[in-house]
């Protein structure tokens, strides 16, 4: 974490879920920043839940008096209109959602979302006053054949919309292989790819906003290895998945970004 980019923690809860659930994970991370605050102070890092869309309102209701936001998982690239089943980015804004997912490697794989349908989502995001959370990430295949440079900078050129900066955009970097299977990159991997899409960034955005953008890591990321992971220096939070559905396993993956 290099100075000046304040960690973020987003807990992508994914298709996970029902109503009392998300009313009792959120409530017992609440009491865990309540406790953690009174003992400390104001939290050096921000933190996100990207709950299922059923659940935004009702995590937003439950956190109201703290400063945990809530985002979505994905949104249309259309602000509005016959598109039986989606969510726009503006219906996330009206629930007072900070940020959205888009790009995800499970719905770039479910729903065949190229670069170019991530990058209207991330415009239309961006155009409602959401902050674009963009994911890329190598397959293993990728990995294995040497084309993970390759892979992310072509993704990350392609999917960055036009008007982005440090306020409305953050980058994910999370390898496909290493999501929900316990396996991370060697922290030096880790590394060498947020560098990587740091100085894509600066191609794209300019130096000035590409070293102000949060890059954070997904992946398998725990309470035993974040320490590590967060202690990177262009690695500027997590976006967890499973370990998220662990209000404690969060907590401490949050805790550990200022170990
Ligand atoms: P896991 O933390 O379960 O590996 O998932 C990572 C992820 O996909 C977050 O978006």
């Amino acid at each position: 974490m290099a100075q000046g980019r304040r960690p973020l923690i987003a807990g992508n809860w994914k298709m996970n879920g029902l109503w009392d659930d998300g009313v009792e994970r959120a409530e017992t991370l609440m009491r865990l920043m309540q406790d953690a605050e009174a003992a400390q102070g104001p939290l050096p890092f921000d933190l996100l839940l990207c709950p299922p869309a059923t659940l935004i309102g009702v995590v937003h209701f439950t956190l109201a008096n703290t400063s945990i936001t809530v985002g979505g998982q994905d949104c249309h690239t259309k602000a509005s209109g016959a598109h039986t089943g989606d969510v726009s980015a503006s219906m996330l804004k009206d629930l007072d959602c900070t940020h959205v997912i888009v790009g995800h490697s499970e719905r770039r794989a479910d729903h065949a979302e190229s670069d170019a349908v991530v990058e209207a989502k991330a415009q239309a995001a961006v155009a409602a006053g959401l902050c674009a959370i963009v994911c890329v990430g190598e397959t293993e295949a990728q990995r294995d054949a040497g084309r993970t440079a390759e892979i992310v900078a072509r993704q990350v050129k392609g999917s960055i919309p036009t008007g982005a900066n440090s306020q409305n955009l953050v980058v994910a970097y999370e390898p496909v292989w290493a999501i929900g299977t316990g396996k991370t990159p060697t922290a030096p991997e880790v590394q060498e790819v947020h560098a990587l899409i740091r100085a894509r960034l600066a191609d794209l955005i300019g130096a000035a906003e590409a070293a102000k953008t949060r890059i954070l890591y997904g992946g398998s990321v725990k309470p035993s290895n974040a320490k590590e992971l967060l202690a990177l220096p262009d690695v500027d939070g997590a976006l967890v998945g499973g370990a998220s559905l662990v209000a404690g396993d969060f907590w401490a993956i949050a805790a550990a970004s200022t170990a």
